[in-house]
Formats: C-alpha cells, structure tokens, sequence
C-alpha cells in the first residue's frame, strides 16, 4: 500500500500540471483500473490532450498519441512492412506497440481517421481486447495495461464524419468544456506567470467572444488561445496586440467581424 503510493505520487510529480474540472480523474483511473476505453468529447483547446498526458504520467503508463486525419488508414496504426538494407521487416506501428508493451493509445481526432481504422478498434475495444494483425498473421492479445483512449470534437463536424454507435458503444465518455472562470484564470496564471488581475481580464473577454459563437464566429476562444495570448502578454507585448494576434485573428477572416470584435476588446478593457 504505501510503496504503490509512493509510485503514484512519484507519476503524479513528474506529470504536467492539470488542473481537474470535476471528477474527470477518478473517472480515468476507474476506466484504466478495468481496461475499459475512454472517449473524450469537447471543444479544441479545452485541455483533453493535457488530461491524457497528465493522467499517463500519473498512471506511469507511456502514451503514444497519434493525431488522427482524413489520410490516416489501418496500416499507419498497425505497422507495415518496410525496406531496409535490401530487406523487408515488419515495423509496428504505435497501437501496435501499445498493444504489446501495455501502454496508453491516444487517438486524437479520431472521426477524422479512414473507415478501415475502426474496423481494427473493434475487437481492441470490446472484452475480446485483441488486435488482429492481417498483414503478419498475428492475432495479438493486449498487453495488461494497455488503455485506448479516444477524443473527438463534437462541434465541427459534419454528419458524416461521426462514429458510428457501434463504435460510441464501445468507450466510456466522457464531455470536456472550457472550464468555469476561476478555474480558467488559474490555468492562465500557473501556465505563463500573468498576474491575476489581468488574467482575470482575459477570461471575461473570452466568455463574451464566446457568447457570439454561431453569430459571427464559428468556435469559441479556447483555453489554449488564453494562454498564448497571457505568454504575449508575459512576453512584453502590449495587451491590446496580444490580444488581437492570439484571440482575434484566430478566430475570423472577415474584416468588418474583426472590427467588431475589436470594439468588443477596448469595451472590457478601455
Ligand atoms: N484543465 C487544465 N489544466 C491545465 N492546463 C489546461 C487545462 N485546460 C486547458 N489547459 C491549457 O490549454 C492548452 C490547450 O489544451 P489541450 O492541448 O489539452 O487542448 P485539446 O482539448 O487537446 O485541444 P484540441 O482538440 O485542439 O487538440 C494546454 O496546453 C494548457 O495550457
Ligand atoms: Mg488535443
């Protein structure tokens, strides 16, 4: 008992620093505990990839993350066989050696991944925990300690590229959001050093940017924008500028919605 504790509060040390928003933790470590998958649903920038790492390196699990796009097939994630030195041999690919090594797979965007991706996930994901492997005949059993963990962002997709219930099906689930403000202005201080005061200024402006989302701007100012515009910010740059390059821009191409927005800064902060 207390040797386990002291593994875990030597993982939990050396973890990057998350800041939970409720009980999302004990949620993963239930999941981990009984090799069931996790879904991460939310918004971009609102922490889901430094929930993952946190919660490996808490777990002393390696993570191997792969960020999923519209090209990205069976063989990226199972491994393929490749020329070298006049010969072929077979190089796993990253849920392959998840799957042999028992770490954590991270499959970030996974919606965006081809059809034949999910075909694979499947038996990975249900009690069987198996991952066939066609090209070498192997049928691999998952290592103990393998996790699959999964996210997608809700939002912006279309209705096509969504998972299928079969798949849903399959992952616990849990639904990411931007966190409330005093959490928001803690995030921004500890990850950049800005005071406070002005950090508090940023997380107002970026809940009244995000009350216009589906008006004039598509997705609502991320955490992660937060931060980038307080290291500006942090960085000697005036508030106004760094805010304009990290808030606004991000946000629109249009310049008449811009100009709004603008008006919008100088109102919370003129
Ligand atoms: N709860 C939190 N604790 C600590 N940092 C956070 C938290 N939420 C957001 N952040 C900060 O926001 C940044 C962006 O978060 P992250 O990269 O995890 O977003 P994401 O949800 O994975 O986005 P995407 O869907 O675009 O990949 C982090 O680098 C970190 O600085
Ligand atoms: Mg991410």
């Amino acid at each position: 008992m207390a040797k386990d504790n002291l593994i875990n509060e030597g993982g939990a040390a050396n973890a990057p620093f998350y800041l939970p928003q409720g009980d999302e933790c004990a949620v993963f470590e239930a999941a981990a505990a009984h090799d069931l998958p996790l879904l991460l649903k939310g918004p971009t920038g609102c922490g889901k990839t430094r929930f993952v790492t946190h919660m490996a390196a808490k777990l002393g699990r390696h993570l191997y993350t792969v960020a999923c796009h519209d090209d990205l097939s069976a063989a990226d994630l199972i491994g393929r066989y490749l020329l070298k030195g006049g010969e072929t041999v077979w190089v796993d690919g990253p849920l392959t050696r998840a799957v042999r090594e028992g770490a954590m797979c991270y499959l970030d965007e996974v919606v965006e991944a081809r059809k034949d991706v999910t075909v694979v996930l499947h038996p990975l994901t249900d009690d069987r925990r198996i991952l066939p492997i066609d090209r070498t005949g192997e049928e691999l059993e998952a290592a103990p300690g393998f996790m699959l963990v999964a996210s997608f962002n809700p939002g912006y997709q279309n209705i096509l590229k969504t998972l299928k219930p079969s798949t849903r099906q399959r992952f616990l689930s849990l639904s990411f959001d931007f966190p409330e403000a005093a959490q928001e202005i803690a995030v921004v201080t500890r990850e950049t050093g800005l005071d406070a005061d002005r950090a508090k200024g940023l997380v107002r402006l970026a809940n009244k940017l995000r009350a216009l989302k589906g008006q004039d701007i598509e997705e609502g100012v991320s955490t992660r924008l937060i931060v980038y515009t307080a290291t500006l910010i942090q960085g000697g740059m005036s508030v106004e500028r760094a805010i304009e390059a990290a808030m606004i821009e991000p946000l629109t191409d249009d310049a008449d919605v811009k100009t709004g927005l603008m008006d919008l800064v100088t109102a919370v902060f003129g």
